[in-house]
């Protein structure tokens, strides 16, 4: 499914555009999920089964006030999806739920810590201060991306899932800084 045109998107090298979502974009967010390998699907959603359930669908195209969705086009083509989930955790501290995800044939080329750049940098704009990313165990290169990134994260290994937690810079200077509690250094 096309991208709609018209759609100002912010290009980097190798003609891959990076935006936020529109609200037409979603037919072409499901057929860019339909086309992800059992594999993808499963180191995103925890499930291969596609589609996924109509509800991640719908938070995929942006359904929430309080949800930032981003994509990466080439040409008329999504090729790859990234989202933040915001709320209000424990002392009043913004969470940002994170999930990312790039097309198979575009993977290991940039995309995937562009697109997380990108988001990452609109969550800080909006007054987040904590990142929190839940990993499949085996997903060894997110888990790699994450730890590189930000050395001061926190883990919880749960059943089937890491969670990951990322306090950003400046949580405790705009007196946040209960936020995420001791574990947590700012990245
Ligand atoms: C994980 C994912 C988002 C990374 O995006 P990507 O575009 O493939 O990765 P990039 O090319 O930007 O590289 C990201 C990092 O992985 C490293 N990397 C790239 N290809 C790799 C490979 N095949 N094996 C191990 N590491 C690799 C890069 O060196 C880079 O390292 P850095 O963090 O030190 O810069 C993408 O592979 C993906 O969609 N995977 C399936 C879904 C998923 O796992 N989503 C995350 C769960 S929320």
């Amino acid at each position: 499914m096309a991208v709609p045109e018209g759609t100002a998107a912010a290009h980097s090298p190798g003609g891959v555009g990076y935006r936020a979502a529109a609200v037409t974009d979603c037919e072409a967010i499901s057929a860019f999920v339909a086309g992800l390998s059992p594999r993808t699907r499963l180191l995103r959603f925890f499930t291969p089964a596609s589609p996924p359930a109509s509800a991640v669908l719908r938070a995929m195209c942006g359904a929430g006030s309080a949800t930032d969705v981003l994509v990466a086009t080439h040409g008329t083509r999504i090729v790859a999806h990234a989202m933040a989930a915001d709320s209000v955790g424990p002392g009043g501290c913004r969470v940002a739920d994170i999930g990312l995800v790039v097309a198979d044939d575009w993977q290991s080329r940039g995309v995937g810590s562009e697109i997380l750049g990108r988001l990452v940098a609109r969550a800080a704009a909006r007054g987040v201060r904590i990142l929190a990313m839940d990993v499949l165990p085996e997903n060894a290169r997110m888990l790699a991306m994450i730890s590189r990134r930000w050395p001061g994260a926190a883990y919880e290994f749960g059943w089937g899932s890491v969670s990951a937690r990322v306090r950003l810079p400046g949580a405790a200077a705009a007196g946040n800084g209960e936020c995420g509690g001791t574990a947590l250094r700012a990245a």
